[in-house]
């Protein structure tokens, strides 16, 4: 099965909000919130996927030959590549009734951590969807990121109880969750932590915690400064600010500020393993990747996805070599560069 046939099979499944465009760019979903939409003017996923499009890379194929490792040390464990599956909440609301929270996260959670790579599973009101994906994180040894809202502090425990015993080996928050149009005054409570609240909860859950939502220095400073073990630069794939800068945009600073001192993810409008290489080039450490890997579980579940993290994989091994890195750490700035057109 080829991901084109997998894109050809989701259209079938995915609701009317979804289009499964040969290339997931952001246009033809605009501002779709009920929707895989941005919020506002609906043109940040577009402005994402857009600023890697603008950086090239650069062909070096006077090196030794040998095979490329792609494998990722991540918070103690290590992954085949430096890509994960990005977290999704309400995912029959946004693609289509084929899958309630429950089944996505069980699909993506096990083809991942079967592929080699892990992925984040999204939060809900219900909870539920916290207790069934932890459960499926805990069926998978552990390989598999729960991902907390930035809920009242009560609430955050209930959830901590779950993620506890999932026995996952990181636990993340999208911090800039509380501008998602549903959760404004809802119930329970959503919103801004501070640094001093950020520490307690950190040191309460105890395990390694992975901050979703940097989107500049000073940010990727708080959450060092809160005791943050990595970051995502995300701007939640516009869904929660409209006209925020694009994550390609403002990445290098926040990575050369932090400076290897924690981990530094990226998300937003990374769609080949090309955009992979760029953004490690951009000094992230590894990406996480939310759309398409919807579209590949809504077109043929487990091998759906299975067949898009090889395409993936074999365009970063592709690039790699032709660029002359032979590992993550061998990708250098000076391997992509921004285009004069
Ligand atoms: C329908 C939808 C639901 C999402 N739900 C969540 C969520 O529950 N938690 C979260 O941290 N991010 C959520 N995100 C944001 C993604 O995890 C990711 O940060 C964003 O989509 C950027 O990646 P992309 O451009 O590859 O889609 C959601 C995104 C979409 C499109």
């Amino acid at each position: 099965m080829t991901y084109e046939e997998v894109i050809v099979e989701a259209r079938k499944h995915l609701g009317r909000l979804c289009k499964a465009c040969p290339v997931c760019d952001g246009r033809a979903c605009g501002n779709m919130i009920p929707g895989p939409g941005s919020k506002g003017r609906g043109e940040l996923a577009v402005r994402n996927y857009k600023a890697w499009q603008k950086l090239c890379v650069c062909m070096d194929t006077i090196c030794e030959n040998r095979p490329v490792d792609m494998s990722l040390d991540f918070l103690g464990k290590r992954f085949k590549y430096p890509i994960f599956a990005a977290p999704i909440g309400a995912v029959n609301i946004h693609f289509g009734d084929r899958y309630d929270d429950m089944q996505y996260n069980d699909i993506m959670v096990s083809a991942c951590a079967k592929a080699g790579i892990a992925a984040f599973t999204g939060d809900g009101v219900l909870p539920a969807v916290m207790d069934y994906a932890t459960q499926a994180i805990a069926k998978n040894g552990g390989i598999g990121i729960p991902t907390i809202k930035p809920w009242d502090i009560g609430t955050i425990r209930k959830k901590a109880e779950f993620v506890k015993r999932s026995g996952s080996f990181a636990v993340a928050m999208d911090i800039d969750a509380a501008g998602l149009p549903f959760l404004k005054n809802s119930q329970p409570p959503a919103g801004s932590k501070t640094v001093e609240e950020l520490r307690s909860i950190i040191n309460e859950i105890g395990k390694p915690m992975i901050l979703k939502g940097i989107m500049t220095v000073k940010g990727a400073e708080k959450a060092v400064e809160a005791g943050a073990s990595a970051i995502v630069v995300s701007n939640h794939g516009g869904r929660v600010l409209d006209q925020c800068q694009s994550t390609a945009d403002v990445l290098e600073d926040i990575a050369k500020a932090v400076n290897g001192r924690i981990a530094v993810l990226v998300d937003g409008g990374i769609r080949s393993g090309i955009d992979v290489f760029k953004a490690l080039a951009l000094g992230a450490d590894g990406v996480l990747i939310c759309r398409p890997f919807a579209v590949a579980a809504f077109g043929a579940a487990e091998a759906g996805v299975d067949c898009y993290i090889n395409k993936l994989a074999f365009e970063l091994e592709d690039t790699m070599a032709m660029c002359g890195a032979h590992s993550l750490s061998g990708i250098t700035r000076d391997m992509v560069a921004y285009t004069r057109e």
